[in-house]
């Protein structure tokens, strides 16, 4: 008889959470949270933000070894004189790891996309608070 077993090990991360429809859900949902706080909305008034979201899932997708290729800048390019603090960076990590735990994205994924945030927060953070 066949079975038909399932190999979480052999699916990449990006397939476990539900691909490219899970992806885009998360990103819209964390921007709605991220411009409906105030102390963060300022950041983003002059943003085109259907590209911002369309980098930003292309590179969550790719983070999650999704077959997405990032077409945005450098992030510390992309917020070079945003003038940044730590707190404001917080707090968006914050909305994003919200989303990410409401969305049941597993606990293993979640820690090596926590692990890259981190990694990432000197190239966007440019200002004490
Ligand atoms: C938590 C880690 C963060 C990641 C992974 C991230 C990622 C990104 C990406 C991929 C882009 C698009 C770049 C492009 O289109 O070329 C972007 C742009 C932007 N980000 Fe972030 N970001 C983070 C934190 C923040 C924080 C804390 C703020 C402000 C409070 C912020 C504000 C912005 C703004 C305003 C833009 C648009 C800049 C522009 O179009 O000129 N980001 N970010």
């Amino acid at each position: 008889m066949t079975e038909v077993e399932t190999r979480p090990d052999e699916q990449t991360p990006y397939e476990r959470i539900g691909g490219g429809s899970a992806v885009s859900a998360v990103v819209d949902a964390f921007y709605q949270r991220v411009v409906a706080d105030p102390q963060l909305a300022p950041y983003f008034s002059e943003v085109d933000m259907a590209q911002l979201k369309r980098h930003q899932a292309q590179l969550i997708s790719h983070l999650l070894d999704g077959p997405v290729s990032y077409e945005g800048r450098e992030l510390g390019e992309a917020h070079a004189g945003l003038g940044i603090t730590d707190a404001d960076y917080g707090r968006v990590v914050g909305h994003l790891v919200s989303v990410l735990v409401e969305a049941g994205v597993p606990e293993d994924i979640l820690a090596s996309l926590g692990g890259t945030l981190e990694a990432v927060q000197p190239d966007i953070v440019s200002r004490t608070s």
